[in-house]
């Protein structure tokens, strides 16, 4: 049964108050607040297991190395890839974006190719593709999406062609909530032969990459209730396997001489250096606190929270929302008419309530709606019907004071 105040329980940051006001978090998006056998992991890993992994033969190192590998298991199976060697560890979507971009592009992408993004794109699923398109000569090509937030899907044949390598589009918007249909997106980029590359809808709602058909999957652990600096790239094993490595170093190798090295197999190839092993292993703990959930419950009570708030926000003159497409996730970004989202956002703040301002690492969806910036409450399984309605009540409040 999904009882969101016995939940609220295991989240000690919730408990606290900012301007002695009880805080309510409602900044999400951002970063997830972390319930309690996530910090209690960490703490316990520092305090007791710390050792490097993969490297000794000594108790501890094999003991952090069990627990990393069980994690990338958990995780695996969360996500429905078909194997843990299907999880590589990076230190969040954008890392896991980029090693995308750098190794696969690199290797596959060349001059006179072309790369389609959707126009509701994080920044971290723009830029390492430009900047693959620079490296490459090679054409970024854009789906839009409507006023709505809806993606324009009905575009993709007009976009994709036989020189179409990838197609990057999020399961989540950030900033509007979309959730795009990415099984229309895989059936029309693997028609021309494309790859995709989707990310971070995994905490609303889940994900199911085998189901979804996707080729690579990206997000981050700290919007999932995981540590931040651990973050996960989905890949087909087949396509991780044929996909060269991205950094060099430690433990991503079988032998190195000065004549020749040769890489370890998947997904190790992929992971140089000391790995973020704590995180990771935060992470499966986080991964194991979401699987105490049916997902379709978290969703059903997002959609309340989002439901609520939507509703008192439209009674406010003047007020905008940005994002009404059918299906969204718990993301309500918003402005008002004649205030500034950092004013609002700064009244919020003095109410104790926690919500994002700015462009949201999404400029062209700014530019799409001709403003400089919104502000944006985004929902999660801890949140209350009585914090949206302290939303709605925030901002009718900071209204009248910046209007008057
Ligand atoms: N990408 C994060 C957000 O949407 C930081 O706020």
């Amino acid at each position: 049964m999904f009882d969101v105040e016995k939940i609220r329980e295991e989240f000690p940051i919730l408990h606290r108050e900012v301007y002695g006001k009880p805080l309510v978090y409602l900044d999400s998006g951002a970063t997830a607040q972390k319930p309690r056998t996530v910090i209690e992991t960490v703490d316990r890993l520092h305090r007791e297991l710390n050792a490097n992994i993969h490297r000794g033969v000594h108790f501890l190192s094999e003991e952090a190395t069990v627990l990393y590998e069980a994690a990338r298991e958990r995780i695996a199976s969360f996500v429905g890839a078909a194997a843990k060697e299907e999880i590589v560890f990076t230190a969040g979507a954008t890392a896991s974006l980029n090693t995308v971009a750098y190794a696969w592009g690199d290797a596959f992408v060349g001059a006179g190719d072309n790369i389609l993004v959707s126009e509701m794109e994080h920044h971290s699923n723009i830029v390492p593709w430009q900047m693959l398109a620079e490296r490459k000569g090679a054409e970024i090509r854009v789906l839009p999406f409507d006023e709505a937030g809806a993606l324009r899907t009905d575009l993709l044949p007009s976009l994709v062609d036989e020189r179409t390598r990838v197609v990057a589009v999020t399961q989540a918007s950030n900033t509007l909530g979309t959730r795009p249909d990415l099984r229309t997106v895989v059936a029309a980029a693997h028609a021309v032969g494309a790859v995709v590359v989707g990310c971070q809808g995994v905490v609303h709602g889940g994900v199911d990459v085998r189901a979804m058909d996707c080729d690579f999957y990206a997000f981050s652990g700290h919007k999932l209730y995981g540590p931040t600096g651990i973050g996960v790239l989905y890949g087909k094993r087949e396509l991780l396997e044929r996909m060269p490595p991205f950094m060099g170093g430690g433990d991503m190798v079988d032998t190195v001489t000065f004549a020749k090295t040769t890489y370890a197999p998947v997904p190790l190839k992929f992971e140089a250096g000391t790995a973020n092993f704590v995180g990771a292993i935060g992470l499966g703990e986080a991964v194991k606190f979401m699987q105490r959930f049916d997902p379709a419950e978290i969703e059903a009570h997002e959609e309340t929270l989002l439901r609520r708030a939507t509703e008192r926000l439209e009674g406010i003159g003047g007020l905008r929302i940005y994002g009404t497409a059918p299906g969204k996730c718990a993301i309500l970004s918003f402005n008002v008419e004649g205030v500034h989202p950092y004013d609002m956002g700064m009244i919020l703040d003095k109410l104790g309530i926690a919500v994002r301002t700015g462009q949201h690492c999404a400029e062209p969806v700014m530019d799409h709606y001709g403003t400089t910036g919104m502000c944006r409450a985004s929902f999660a399984l801890y949140n209350t019907l009585a914090e949206a309605d302290a939303l709605a009540a925030g901002v009718e409040r900071a209204v009248k004071m910046l209007r008057n």
